[in-house]
Formats: structure tokens, C-alpha cells, sequence
């Protein structure tokens, strides 16, 4: 460690919910040019500290200092005033609104008669998305991309601050390898340029490659402050979860050669174009591909979601024709949707009501709703996935993030349905419950279950699943086994399917 004066201090902060001490006496130092990893399994105070520091919540007691001078932050206005952005874990973009007017929200360019300069704020956010390199028209309604796009947009918007301290809050979650290597791009020139940046992901390769120091935070408290420099994957999970984890991928190889589904030239309107595969019982088939590349639209192509134009699905060997999603859950699919920012949580329900939302209304297999079953198998589902023990009593408003999403995910898994879709299932889930989730993968394809996982964890996808097929441009022309790849030949596979006829991607 330098001997600099931090550009930001955290002296001793503490913050207290209803029920959880969040923030325990958390001491950390932010230097200019440093990219400071903040990590730590979910609920144990991340997003807190990060409130904090960007003036959404008051601590309530500690102090912060900037520059060496003890500050209030009281509102969100001063910590951006301050020269802080922030990238909030929550989407905190107008869905009408566009690209641009979402990029400068709060910030808009006026002129000195208080008129706004539309023209400043579409070439402003032209140059930042330039800058990020994404491919986005700055006038384009920014409900209508994709999550990942969003997502870059919402980084965009702290970019387009050029503050002096930025602050993301798990920013590639929805992001795809490519994505994320631009990214890692942008903060390393914006280190030299003297930024200090706070970076939450639970993506452990991605800090071992991007950050200088980190801070680990256990139960609200630092169980590991900065300053150490060596920066290793298993010491930092060790830290995290308190105790060695053992395995970090626990695959089981349980396919059989039935075919349970068979998809024959799936096309639609929305981004399919040519899919074709077999899912075999007791499977996990892995959709690999960039951002964009499909894999969302394929699932959701199968579920029913969006109608077929052309191709057919068939179970079992018998063709089916999903006009609904209701038909595809009622012939035994289901779908953890990816976009689990914005849909599938009921925000005012605990989680067990959240967890049994899906199998309510008769999709129970057997016809009826055994309530004691359901109790039992809810709260197995709230162990296994090490969900907030918070979740069987709160609503799941008042849960971290991380824990939001595994309430979806046990929904699903709690649905008993023959073949799952997963669609990027551990995005934000820390170590222990990511798995968890692999754990209960082997315990579904061991009890017949099939599964299609689509990951932008290429290193997960690899891991995890028996056969990879890799998506390009909506089309899936040919699966190979998953032992037959490695990372690179995945990353390469998945990039140059974007420059390559499909038949030449595994050449
Ligand atoms: N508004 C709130 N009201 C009550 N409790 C809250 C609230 N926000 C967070 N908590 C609780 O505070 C603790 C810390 O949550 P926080 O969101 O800081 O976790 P996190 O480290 O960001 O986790 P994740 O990795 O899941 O995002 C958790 O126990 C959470 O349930
Ligand atoms: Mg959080």
C-alpha cells in the first residue's frame, strides 16, 4: 500500500435494518488509480456500504472521509456532486425513456436559459457509447434492448459522469464475456487516469483478472481488509464462506440415451433463425454464444413464449405445439428466466409464497396441493440454496439481491418439471450458493430430469454441462461434447461464430 491520503475513507461505519447489523464498524480505503474488489457472499453488506457511500442512506454511526475531511454525503445529488457515480445492483434506468436521455438523467445539458440541448445530449451519449464501444443508437428506447444492453447503458450513465470515484454494484451480471473484457478496458483506462473504482462482482474469475486489492466483508463485518496484494481465488473464497468449499464444480454425468425432447428447425419472429438439437434424459445440454447470439430467444422459443414460425418441437417423439407458456409448464417445462431483475418476484410475498407461485392454480403433478409437503419441500429448498434464514420470515423486498434471485431459482426447481431451462441460473449468487445450484442440477438429471443451461460463465457452461451447442446468430447447427472443449476453444467458438459459417466454429 502507498502511503497517499485515500480519496474516500470508511472509518468505523456501521448500519443497522430491522432485524440485521448489515454494516458492522466497516473500515475501508479507496485510493485514486486503485480497482478495489468488494466481496463477500450475498446479505453480508455489500449493496449496504454502497448505499451509503452514494448518499441513498445515512450510516448510523462511523464517519467518511474524503480527501482526509470528514463529509456527509446526504443525499444522492451530493455524492455525485462529490464526484461519485454509481452503477446500483438495481436497474435504475426509465424503460420509455431513450438511451441518451436515460445516459444523462438528472444531468441533463442546458443551456443558460435552462433549455435543454438535445443535441449535446444525443452526441454526449454517442461519444460515451462510442467510447464503451456499444453498439446502441443513442435515440433507441432503452425498454426495448436487451438486458445486457440495459445493463451497459446503466454504466454508460456513470461513465458519462467522468467522476473521480466510480462505484459498480455487480455490473456484469447480465454481461457476456466480450462485454466484459470492454469493460475491464474502460476501468483500466480510467485507473491510469486516477479514478479510484469500487467493484463488486461475484464472478471470482473476473476480479482475480481486474482488481488490485480487495476487501472481504462476513456477516456485515470486514473479515479481510485490503492491502494484502496477492489476489487468489481460493483464499478469497475461503475468506468469504469462512471454511474450505472443496469442489468448485461437483459435476455428475447422469444422460441416458433417450431423447426426451427434440427440437427441429426451430424458427421465429424474435431472433431464432435455425435450431436444432436433442435433449436426452438425465442431461445437461449447454447453450453457449455471446450476448445477443440467441440463447434467450431460443428458450423462450421452447417455452412457449414466443411463437414458431416454422419448425417443430417434439416430446418424447410426439410433436407438441406451445401456443402459451401455461402449455409448456403443463407438459412439464419449465423456465428460470434470465431477466430476473424485472420479473418472476412477487416483492410483497415471503419467499416460501414466492417459491410455490409456480405450481399454484392445478400444475401440481398430482392434482392437489398437499400443503405439509409443500412447507417441508420449501424450506429444504431455502437450506439447500443457503437462502437468507430472513427469507421464511420477511418479505422479499428486504432481501439482498443475490438472495432475490435464488427465490426464483427454487421456484423453478420447485415446480417438479421434467425439463428445465436455466437461463443464466447463477448470475449473482455467490460461491456457495452457485454450488448449491450445481448440487441440485445432480440431483435433478440423477432423479431423470433434463436441463438446458445457457451461462456466460464459459468455465460453468464447460464444467456443467454433458453436450455444448454453441448459439450463433439464432442458429444451432451441430452439439459437441462438452469434455471435447476447452475455455478457449469455447470463447474462440462463440466470437468467431460471429465472422464463421456455423459448420466451421469447432474446426
Ligand atoms: N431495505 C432493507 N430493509 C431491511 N433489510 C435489508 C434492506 N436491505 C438489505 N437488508 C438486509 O441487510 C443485509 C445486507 O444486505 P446487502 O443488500 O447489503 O447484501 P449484499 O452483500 O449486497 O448481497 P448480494 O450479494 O446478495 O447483493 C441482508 O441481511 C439484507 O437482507
Ligand atoms: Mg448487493
Amino acid at each position: 500500500m502507498t502511503s497517499e491520503t485515500p480519496l474516500w475513507e470508511f472509518v468505523d461505519i456501521s448500519k443497522a435494518y430491522p432485524g440485521v447489523l448489515a454494516n458492522d464498524k466497516v473500515c475501508i480505503k479507496l485510493m485514486p488509480g486503485s480497482i478495489h474488489g468488494l466481496l463477500g457472499e450475498n446479505g453480508c453488506g455489500k449493496s449496504t456500504m454502497i448505499k451509503t457511500l452514494s448518499g441513498v442512506q445515512q450510516p448510523d454511526s462511523g464517519k467518511i472521509l474524503h480527501n482526509g475531511t470528514e463529509v456527509t454525503i446526504s443525499d444522492p445529488q451530493a455524492a455525485r456532486d462529490n464526484g461519485i457515480a454509481t452503477v446500483f445492483q438495481e436497474f435504475s434506468i426509465v424503460p420509455t425513456l431513450s438511451v441518451g436521455e436515460n445516459i444523462f438523467l438528472g444531468n441533463m445539458p442546458r443551456s443558460r436559459l435552462g433549455v435543454i440541448n438535445w443535441k449535446k445530449v444525443h452526441d454526449d451519449a454517442a461519444r460515451v457509447l462510442a467510447e464503451m464501444d456499444v453498439d446502441v443508437s443513442p435515440n433507441a428506447i432503452t425498454g426495448t434492448l436487451s438486458v445486457g444492453e440495459q445493463q451497459l447503458v446503466e454504466i454508460a450513465k456513470a461513465i458519462a459522469m467522468d467522476a473521480r470515484m466510480i462505484i459498480l454494484d455487480e455490473p456484469t451480471a447480465a454481461l457476456g464475456e466480450e462485454e466484459i473484457e470492454r469493460l475491464h478496458q474502460l476501468l483500466r483506462n480510467m485507473r491510469s487516469r486516477g479514478t479510484a473504482i469500487l467493484y463488486v462482482s461475484h464472478r471470482l474469475d473476473e476480479v482475480e483478472r481486474i482488481v488490485d486489492e480487495v476487501t472481504i466483508l462476513r456477516n456485515g463485518r470486514v473479515v479481510r481488509a485490503s492491502g494484502e496484494t496477492e489476489i487468489n481465488v481460493s483464499d478469497i473464497v475461503s475468506a468469504m464462506v469462512g471454511e474450505d468449499i472443496g469442489e468448485h464444480y461437483p459435476k455428475e454425468h447422469n444422460a441416458s440415451d433417450d431423447v426426451v425432447l427434440e427440437a427441429q428447425g426451430l424458427v421465429t419472429e424474435f431472433g431464432v433463425t435455425d435450431a436444432s438439437f436433442t435433449l436426452h434424459k438425465g442431461e445437461v445440454l449447454g447453450l453457449g454464444g455471446v450476448l445477443g447470439s440467441g440463447r434467450t430467444e431460443i428458450a423462450r422459443a421452447l417455452f412457449g413464449t414466443d411463437e414458431l414460425s416454422a419448425g417443430q418441437i417434439l416430446l418424447s417423439g410426439k410433436p407438441v405445439r406451445f401456443r402459451r407458456e401455461i402449455d409448456a409448464i403443463r407438459a412439464g417445462l419449465a423456465l428460470v428466466p434470465e431477466n430476473r431483475k424485472y420479473d418472476g418476484l412477487f416483492f410483497n410475498f415471503r419467499a416460501s409464497g414466492n417459491i410455490t407461485a409456480a405450481s399454484l392454480g392445478g400444475l401440481n403433478r398430482f392434482g392437489v396441493l398437499n400443503l405439509k409437503a409443500e412447507a417441508q419441500a420449501t424450506h429444504d429448498l431455502i437450506r439447500d440454496l443457503e437462502i437468507s434464514t430472513q427469507a421464511e420470515e420477511k418479505t422479499v423486498n428486504f432481501l439482498s439481491g443475490g438472495n432475490q434471485q435464488k427465490i426464483v431459482i427454487a421456484r423453478w426447481l420447485f415446480s417438479q418439471s421434467d425439463i428445465l431451462i436455466l437461463d443464466e441460473p447463477t448470475q449473482g449468487i455467490d460461491i456457495g450458493a452457485k454450488i448449491a445450484v450445481y448440487k441440485l442440477i445432480n440431483k435433478l438429471t440423477r432423479a431423470g430430469k433434463s436441463i438446458i443451461l445457457i451461462s456466460s460463465d464459459h468455465d460453468e457452461l464447460l464444467a456443467m454441462s454433458d453436450r455444448i451447442a454453441v448459439v450463433q446468430h439464432g442458429a444451432i447447427k451441430r452439439t459437441v461434447k462438452a469434455s471435447d472443449l476447452n475455455h478457449d476453444d469455447l470463447v474462440r467458438a462463440s466470437a468467431d461464430a460471429l465472422h464463421t459459417k456455423p459448420e466451421e466454429a469447432f474446426a
